[in-house]
């Protein structure tokens, strides 16, 4: 069991007062607060043992890469994938998917191929492939969700056909919560002949990733969300993939051999990271990552399970509040909406009380829309909230619809 007081402990910005009242962070889909261990991570590269990585001979330097590829086999073994030459490290989710596209996409893609992606899609994991369709000729398609935000098997399947060559889809939605089956998914998607791309920003924080039993062909995450620094992120390709693509950056550290008229470039994961890497963050991802396998992944889920249903339970008594996204099988992310207050008025009362949330489009414009609503509220967990923070919550909305 989650002992949650040490938890909480163990993240000193909760600590903190906000407006004078008690730090209630609901913001954790944006970005996690970070442990003290992430935090002494850091300090300790940058104080006692920087120097650029692959590059040295010395010794500081040979430590450090050292360090950087453990960070790297402790990611590889925190997804499940067969080998750390499967992890690339970019800046973030954002960057993994851009990458992605720029070089799956661009070389393996031609005109009139299909790429599906969700209703419910970040526009991380929309734009790329918006603009990839445009510049080859390709046809973005969008398989639609039901109206309570869960996944519609018969919608994708039906969209699915034998001109995809991509299926983009979340694993967790950063506005409905909505957990999406990605295994059923990636199973279908392989039998249409369709690579499987998972933006798995969201779901990383709240369950553990097996990419083998996904069997997704590339999947993204963001460090920063997951309790880590902001700065890196995480693309998994499967190896035969990464091989046969050509690099996305170019640049120092990503080349085999260069004249003056031709390069030759580095086997992945290598080939894919140009220039001096976010070296004190990758390595301070890994301490993040490794705390949250010392939680363990069992307490997690068991905790945080039930406190989605008592913050599902306790929105559902607030009169005139409307959530978005009710979907069974959801995680920690609780949209809503309240009558006769903008969300943007209602985050400004809430702060006062030392609530903070987030508010607008959530960086998914088209799904807010289908949804109904042209902005929301939303209110996210992370493995340091508890009920308190959904009381507190609850009675900052009740003292805000005071106001109007
Ligand atoms: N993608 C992040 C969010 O949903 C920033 O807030």
């Amino acid at each position: 069991m989650l002992n949650i007081e040490k938890v909480r402990a163990d993240f000193p910005e909760l600590s903190l007062l906000i407006n004078g009242k008690r730090n209630t962070f609901l913001d954790t889909a944006a970005s996690a607060q970070k442990p003290q261990v992430v935090i002494d991570s850091l300090l300790e590269t940058l104080t006692r043992k920087y120097a650029n990585v692959h590059r040295g001979s010395y010794s500081l330097s040979e430590q450090l890469t050292y360090e950087y590829e453990q960070a790297r086999k402790q990611t590889a073994e925190f997804i499940k994938a067969r080998s750390p030459k499967e992890i690339v490290f970019t800046r973030n989710a954002t960057e993994s998917i851009n990458l992605v596209a720029a070089t799956y996409g661009r070389s393996k893609l031609n005109a009139g191929d299909e790429i599906l992606i969700s209703e419910a899609e970040h526009h991380a994991n929309l734009i790329p492939w918006q603009m990839l369709a445009e510049e080859k000729s390709l046809k973005l398609k969008v398989f639609k969700i039901n109206d309570n935000g869960s996944f519609n098997k018969e919608a994708f399947l039906s969209a699915l056909s034998d001109k995809t060559k991509i299926v983009a889809v979340t694993a967790m939605s950063n506005v409905l919560g909505t957990i999406f089956p990605i295994e059923e998914i990636a199973k279908a998607a392989h039998q249409a002949g369709a690579k499987v791309v998972v933006d798995a920003c969201q779901y990383a924080v709240h369950a553990p990733i097996d990419v083998q039993n996904w069997d997704c062909d590339f999947m993204a995450f963001s460090g920063h969300k997951i309790y880590g620094p902001t700065g890196i992120g995480v693309m998994y390709g499967k190896l035969e993939l990464l091989e046969d693509m050509p690099p996305y950056q170019t640049g120092g550290e990503m080349i085999d051999t260069v004249t003056y008229e031709k390069t030759t470039f580095a086997p992945p994961p290598a080939r894919f990271e140009a220039g001096t890497p976010a070296i004190a963050e990758a390595i301070g991802m890994a301490e993040a990552l490794r705390y949250v396998e010392n939680l363990g992944w069992k307490n997690i889920l068991e905790y945080e399970q039930d406190l989605v249903e008592y913050a599902t339970n306790a929105l559902s008594t607030v009169k005139g509040l409307t959530q978005v996204g009710t979907a069974a099988n959801k995680g920690g992310v609780f949209s809503f909406v309240v009558d006769k207050i903008h969300p943007q008025d209602l985050a400004f009362i809430l702060n006062q009380e030392g609530v903070s949330i987030r508010t607008g489009h959530h960086c998914a414009e088209p799904l807010v829309h289908r949804m109904g609503y042209e902005t929301v509220a939303r209110a996210s967990i992370g493995v340091y909230s508890n009920k308190e923070d959904i009381d507190i919550l609850i009675k900052a909305i009740d003292k805000a619809k005071t106001f109007f």
